[in-house]
C-alpha cells in the first residue's frame, strides 16, 4: 500500500506486569531499525506501566484496549482517556468485536468512546466486522458501511489524521481462519470508499485501513500487498516477539 503502514498487536487479556515487560522489551530488541511501517502493542491496563517504560525513545508505541466515554466521575472499574494519556499511552483500540460480543458494546457507545479519545489526543484503532451469518447473507458491505458510518458520527474532518479503522471479520479472530487477501481488500476498499463519502477524497486516500483475523508470520505479506491493505491488527501472534517481529519485517 502507498500508506505507511500500521502493525498493531492486540495482546487481549494475556500477559501479567512481569511477562509483558519481558515481551516488550524482545519485542522492541527485535524490532530495532524497521522503520518502515508503525509498531504498536495494545496492552492490558495494568501493564500499562511497564510497558511504556520498556519502550520509552524507542520505535515501539503502547495502545490501551479500550477507554470509557465519560471524562471521570462515579464509573466503577473504568478508565478515562485522560487517564491513559498521562500514563503514556498513544493509542486506544474501540469496538473490538470481543467487546461487542460479550461486553455489550453497540455503535452508539463505540462511538461516543471514539469521539471522547480523539478529542483527548489520542490515536484510535476502531474495529468493524461483519459475523459469518452476515457475511453469508451477503451483506458485509452494508454491515461494515454502517458500522462506520455510526462509529464515526460526529467526529471532525480534522480529527481523522489519529483514526486507523481495523477490518475484523468475526469469523476470522481467532480462528485461523483468514479472510484470502482479496476479500481483505476489498472490504478495505469499501470501508475506505464510505470515508470518502463522509470526509472527501483526500481523506479517503490517506486514512489508514488494517486488516485483522488471524494473520501471522505465514500469510502477512500477501495481506499487506494489497492496495487498500495498510497494515494489521495482530491478536495471537502478537504475544511472541519472533513471530510478531516477521509481520512487522512484512511491513517494512
Ligand atoms: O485484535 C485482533 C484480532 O481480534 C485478531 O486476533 O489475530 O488472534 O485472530 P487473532
Amino acid at each position: 500500500a502507498k500508506r505507511k503502514p500500521v502493525i498493531a498487536g492486540n495482546w487481549k487479556m494475556n500477559m501479567t506486569p512481569s511477562k509483558a515487560e519481558e515481551a516488550v522489551k524482545e519485542t522492541v530488541e527485535l524490532t530495532k531499525g524497521m522503520d518502515g511501517c508503525d509498531i504498536v502493542l495494545c496492552v492490558p491496563f495494568v501493564d500499562i506501566r511497564v510497558a511504556v517504560r520498556a519502550t520509552k525513545d524507542t520505535q515501539v508505541k503502547i495502545g490501551a484496549q479500550n477507554v470509557h466515554f465519560e471524562k471521570n466521575g462515579a464509573f466503577t472499574g473504568e478508565i478515562s482517556a485522560d487517564m491513559l494519556c498521562e500514563c503514556g499511552v498513544e493509542y486506544v483500540i474501540i469496538g473490538h468485536s470481543e467487546r461487542r460480543q460479550y461486553f455489550g458494546e453497540i455503535d452508539a457507545t463505540v462511538n461516543l468512546r471514539t469521539k471522547a479519545a480523539l478529542k483527548a489526543g489520542l490515536k484510535v484503532i476502531l474495529c468493524v466486522g461483519e459475523i459469518l451469518a452476515e457475511r453469508q447473507a451477503n451483506i458485509t458491505a452494508e454491515i461494515i458501511s454502517m458500522q462506520t458510518k455510526l462509529d464515526l458520527a460526529g467526529v471532525e474532518a480534522d480529527e481523522l489524521k489519529n483514526l486507523i479503522i481495523a477490518y475484523e471479520p468475526v469469523w476470522a479472530i481467532g480462528t485461523g481462519l483468514t479472510a484470502t487477501p482479496e476479500q481483505a481488500d476489498k472490504a478495505c476498499g469499501i470501508i475506505r470508499n464510505v470515508i470518502c463519502g463522509l470526509y472527501g477524497k483526500e481523506a479517503a486516500e490517506a486514512i489508514i485501513i488494517q486488516y485483522g483475523g488471524s494473520m501471522n508470520d505465514a500469510n502477512a505479506a500477501e495481506l499487506l500487498a494489497k492496495e487498500n491493505v495498510d497494515g494489521g491488527l495482530i491478536g495471537g501472534a502478537s504475544l511472541v516477539p519472533a513471530k510478531f517481529t516477521e509481520i512487522v519485517k512484512a511491513a517494512q
